[in-house]
């Protein structure tokens, strides 16, 4: 079988090989510094008695998911700690689809690229149901989608690639409609510090046994390399993903989950807040930049992207490469995204040269 490959590290080849100064906006990658605590962790691990460097429980150190389970206020049983969101989310899908309960998943349209790729990497088909023009939740879509096929309902908040945070009402109806059509909904939460409003709200709140709710530390501490993450499991799934996590992986790396543990106990909620006010503020100097470029883009209320579409410049895999190649700024084709926005380019905002990167596409478009 042959699985489509996100295309985010073909258009990161293609910026590094290029010609001349390109401001990387293609990834989600932070660019600012992680908790001290967390480097603090990592030099007091080297100095730690040989049995540190041993498999940590297959599940995950139980400090640590003893400190998840308390934040998100859920059981100790339920918390899975995964090598990253990415893993959780294949755990929740899989999961998903070994019920005999059908072999579709409804995904948003837009959508996350790996979303697909791991469906049918895992034998499923995917349905794009589309978002609201502003990225919010079609419920009414999504209800009518939803048949005795359908395994699995992906939801991703705050949004990537639109910057939507949902309405938790908007998730509860698609929980009824999971429930009426025999569905797990995957709510994936890895941009849960980076709601802007600093008040974000948890698919967990919900309390439902039909939702599985990952998230992860990539961007909360800003180690996309660690990979630690989680998934937050009901009842009647959690043994079976402590399985297949086991079988797949063995366990994840015991010195990334140290130092996350010792990072969640001693860092300040000045420290999330303070990465949330920086991209504020870069998303309004880069959306100032493009009013400049008469473009129109999607304002995030969370996650780190902007959308923008440039008139007579659709966000096709060839444009992206002009951009690079002729103003010096890489983002991602929208189409990579599915199909409704396929005219559209998403921005990463982790670079510190976010406002440069806008003053290239204004005297681009602009002038
Ligand atoms: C929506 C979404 N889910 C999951 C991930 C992967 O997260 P992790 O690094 O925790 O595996 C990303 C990374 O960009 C993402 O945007």
């Amino acid at each position: 079988m042959e699985y489509e490959e996100p295309k985010f590290f073909h258009v990161m080849q293609y910026a590094a090989a290029a010609d001349g100064d390109v401001i990387d906006m293609v990834s989600g990658n932070p660019d600012w510094e992680p908790p001290a605590a967390l480097r603090e962790a990592l030099r007091d691990y080297a100095d730690l008695s040989p049995d540190a460097f041993q498999y940590p429980p297959s599940e995950g150190l139980r400090e640590l998911r003893e400190a998840i389970a308390t934040r998100r206020g859920v059981d100790l049983d339920s918390v899975i700690v995964t090598n990253g969101t990415g893993e959780a989310n294949y755990l929740a899908m899989a999961r998903a689809f070994d019920r005999d309960a059908g072999d579709e998943a409804l995904l948003t349209d837009p959508v996350y690229p790996y979303y697909p790729g791991k469906v049918s990497m895992l034998g499923g088909t995917s349905t794009l149901v589309p978002t609201e023009r502003d990225g919010g939740l079609d419920v009414d879509a999504i209800a009518a989608a939803a048949s005795d096929e359908t395994a699995l309902i992906a939801l991703n908040t705050p949004n990537n690639p639109t910057g939507a945070v949902y309405d938790l009402d908007a998730i509860r109806a698609v929980v009824s409609v999971a429930e009426r059509v025999d569905a797990l909904v995957l709510v994936d939460e890895v941009y849960d510090h980076f709601d802007l409003s600093g008040e974000f709200e948890s698919a967990l709140t919900l309390d439902s046994d039909r939702v599985i709710v990952t998230s992860g530390f990539s961007k909360s501490m800003a180690i996309t390399g660690f990979r630690v993450g989680y998934g937050v499991f009901p009842d009647g799934h959690v043994s079976a993903a402590k399985t297949r996590h086991m079988l797949v992986n063995v366990a994840g790396a015991r010195p990334s989950q140290y130092a996350v543990t010792h990072a969640l106990a001693e860092t300040d909620p000045e420290y999330y807040a303070d990465a949330r006010d920086l991209l504020a503020d870069r998303v309004d100097a880069f959306t100032d930049a493009l009013d400049a470029a008469g473009a129109e883009y999607s304002r995030p209320e969370g996650a780190f992207y902007v959308l923008a579409r440039f008139d007579d410049f659709p966000g096709t895999m060839a444009n992206v490469k002009r951009l690079i190649d002729e103003v010096g700024v890489a983002g991602m084709p929208g189409e990579a995204f599915g199909h409704a926005r396929g005219d559209w380019i998403r921005f990463a905002l982790v670079t510190p040269r976010a406002t440069e990167a806008a003053e290239r596409l204004a005297d681009h478009f602009g002038g």
